[in-house]
C-alpha cells in the first residue's frame, strides 16, 4: 500500500485535519526509524498513517481504540502486517507487552511526533529551528505538551540512542513541513 492510498483510506474514517496531521507526522516518523533500522519503510509509513484510523468512530471509548481500528481495517481488505501492530498500539490495553520494533517505534513516532510539533510552536511555527537539544529539554518538562508520554517515546531507548531518535524525527518532519502548516 503506498501512502496516498493509505490516506485516501484515512480520510473515509478522519475528518480532523488537526488528526490527519497527526497521522501524517506519526508515519514521518515511523519512517524515519524504518530506514535507520533497516525496516520497511513504506510498510512502518503505511502503518503510522492508518493508526488512529478509528479515532473519531470510537467517540472517545478509548477502549474500543486500536480493536475498532483493526475491524475498519480488515474490512477494508488491509492485511494483518499493518493492521495487528495498529490493533496493539492502544497502550491503555497493550502497554506492558511491546517487544518488536515495529509496535515499540509506533509508541515512540505517536508520542514523540507531538513534542516536536509542539517545540515548533514555541518557535513560532518554525521547525526548522528545532533541534535534537530543544527536544531533549522539553522532554524533561513534564507540563510541556503533557499529553505526550514520555515512557511510551522512553521504550525507543532498547533500540536507538535517543539523540538520534530525535534527529531523525525532526529532519523527517521537516520534510513534510508543509503539509503540517509549518515552516
Ligand atoms: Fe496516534
Amino acid at each position: 500500500m503506498e501512502k496516498s492510498g493509505a490516506l485516501t483510506l484515512l480520510k473515509q474514517h478522519v475528518t480532523s485535519t488537526s488528526l490527519i496531521g497527526h497521522c501524517l507526522s506519526t508515519a514521518a516518523v515511523m519512517k524515519g526509524l524504518a530506514k535507520e533500522l533497516g525496516e520497511d519503510e513504506n510498510l512502518w509509513e503505511t502503518i503510522g498513517i492508518l493508526h488512529d484510523i478509528d479515532y473519531e468512530e470510537i467517540h472517545e471509548d478509548m477502549n474500543k481504540h486500536g480493536l475498532a481500528g483493526y475491524d475498519i481495517l480488515r474490512a477494508a481488505g488491509i492485511e494483518d502486517n499493518i493492521a495487528l501492530p495498529i490493533k496493539r498500539h492502544n497502550h491503555m490495553i497493550f502497554g506492558t507487552d511491546y517487544t518488536t520494533p515495529v509496535e515499540i517505534c509506533l509508541q515512540v513516532a505517536d508520542s514523540v511526533s507531538g513534542l516536536i510539533v509542539a517545540c515548533a510552536y514555541i518557535k513560532g511555527g518554525k521547525i526548522t529551528e528545532v533541534t535534537a537539544k530543544t527536544i531533549a529539554k522539553k522532554y524533561k518538562s513534564p507540563s510541556f505538551a503533557a499529553g505526550c508520554d514520555r515512557n511510551r517515546i522512553a521504550l525507543g531507548d532498547s533500540l536507538i540512542p535517543r539523540e538520534r531518535m530525535y534527529e531523525i524525527a525532526v529532519s523527517e518532519l521537516i520534510e513534510i513541513k508543509e503539509e503540517l502548516g509549518l515552516n
